[in-house]
């Protein structure tokens, strides 16, 4: 949903956008003098590689190897390669993967962005349902892949897509039987797609992070090639737009270095030895635990504004999320979040955007979802436009 340039009143509570106000420039300038001092050649100023800085490679390895539950012992830095952000790492992944007419299985919902890639190669979405939890249902899972087998696709199913932590929209995480059984079942059904897990919300947590290993160290998708996507740019700047993708197969990583290759030769050198250096010198961990706090306490007075609003009564549904930037609101089924619906009128009126849910959804594509952001808005505003969303809502 667009906002029009004549209203600067509204608020968008749609964006993918970060904080300002926690955007680390005083951090960044450090980093640059630092660089500066110690590289006096001025190197990072170059052209790089395209596999990216070796020891930002491993920098993200050890960072990933840390998080809970994982084991990594058997990946070097060689198999991981730095990005423009999680999601040229998807273009990649599935660029390298899909003919037009393959198929890729996504949670439903699912990361619209992705949805549209997946249409911009002429792949098709399937998506998998979800349960009450937020868990791919085992059991329709297996249908869809029996329909498939019967339809005699099933072998153009290319890549299985997973957000394992605070995805976007639902800023539900997977847990482990969750991920467990979708490994379970692709085995049943003899596919043995790539597995792609996109992670950009996992630094994002709001407390404590969730412990369920990747799946790169699961040991129930070790005969699947894996593909685990990390990024900094939510956590430490969407401006510098460095990622990186860790992969558990030498082959698929260099048809996604070729593809690189040819479009780039290589992420922002300058912006690599950046995060670099913020990684190298311990200053990432503090810099998320000060994010920690702040999406912490706007997550917190989102859920209050709106559970105070009465919307509950009124049929709306929504957990607070344990990290993340996302709030995902079921609405009463009658009531159409779609653009030109009325409760999207009154919210424009009311000064206030939103992402229409049905925009995230692979297969059934129902209309009484929102995604509503916690990132962009100051307190002040996100408090100010929850209030109008609440309102809006209140008068259908
Ligand atoms: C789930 C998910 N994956 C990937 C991306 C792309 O992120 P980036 O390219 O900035 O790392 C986003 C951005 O919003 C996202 O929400």
């Amino acid at each position: 949903m667009g906002l029009p340039q004549s209203r600067p009143d509204l608020i968008s509570l749609a964006a993918g956008f970060t904080d300002n106000a926690v955007l680390p420039s005083d951090l960044i300038r450090e980093a640059f003098e630092g660089l500066r001092r110690e590289d006096p050649g001025l190197g990072y100023l170059q052209y790089g590689s395209t596999h990216g800085r070796p020891l930002l490679r491993e920098l993200c390895l050890s960072h990933l190897a840390a998080c809970p539950g994982e084991r990594l012992d058997d990946l070097t830095a060689e198999q991981v390669l730095i990005t423009n952000g999680s999601q040229q790492a998807l273009y990649l992944a599935t660029q390298s993967l899909c003919d037009p007419g393959d198929l890729v299985l996504v949670e439903d919902p699912t990361y619209f962005v992705y949805l549209s890639l997946l249409q911009s190669l002429q792949v098709r979405a399937v998506g998998m349902p979800t349960d009450a939890d937020g868990g791919v249902d085992r059991e329709a899972l297996s249908g869809i892949l029996s329909g498939l087998k019967q339809e005699g696709v099933l072998h153009r199913v290319k890549a299985v897509y997973l957000m394992g932590y605070y995805s976007n929209p639902s800023s539900r995480c997977l847990s482990l039987e969750a991920k467990r059984g979708v490994a379970e079942v692709l085995q049943l059904h003899d596919c043995r797609a790539a597995v792609i897990e996109d992670a950009a919300y996992r630094d994002l947590h709001h407390g404590n992070s969730h412990g369920v290993p990747s799946v790169l160290s699961m040991p129930c998708f070790d005969g699947f090639p894996r593909l685990y996507l990390g990024t900094f740019t939510k956590p430490l700047a969407t401006g510098l737009k460095v990622g990186y993708a860790v992969s558990t197969d030498r082959k698929w990583l260099e048809k996604l270095l070729f593809i690189k290759g040819n479009q780039d030769f290589g992420t922002a050198h300058f912006n690599q030895a950046i995060v670099e250096w913020i990684l190298a010198n311990g200053r990432y961990l503090p810099l998320l635990a000060g994010l920690s706090r702040h999406y912490g306490a706007k997550a917190t007075l989102l859920d209050q504004v709106l559970e105070h609003s009465g919307i509950r009564a009124a049929g709306w549904h929504w957990q607070k999320p344990d990290g993340g930037l996302l709030f995902w609101l079921r609405g009463p089924e009658d009531c159409s979040t779609a653009m030109g619906a009325s409760l999207a009128r009154a919210c424009l009126d009311r000064g206030v955007v939103y992402v229409p849910g049905h925009f995230c959804f692979a297969s059934a594509a129902p209309d009484h979802f929102i995604r509503l952001s916690i990132g962009a808005a100051c307190a002040d505003k996100l408090n100010l436009a929850a209030s109008r969303f609440c309102e809006a809502v209140l008068s259908q």
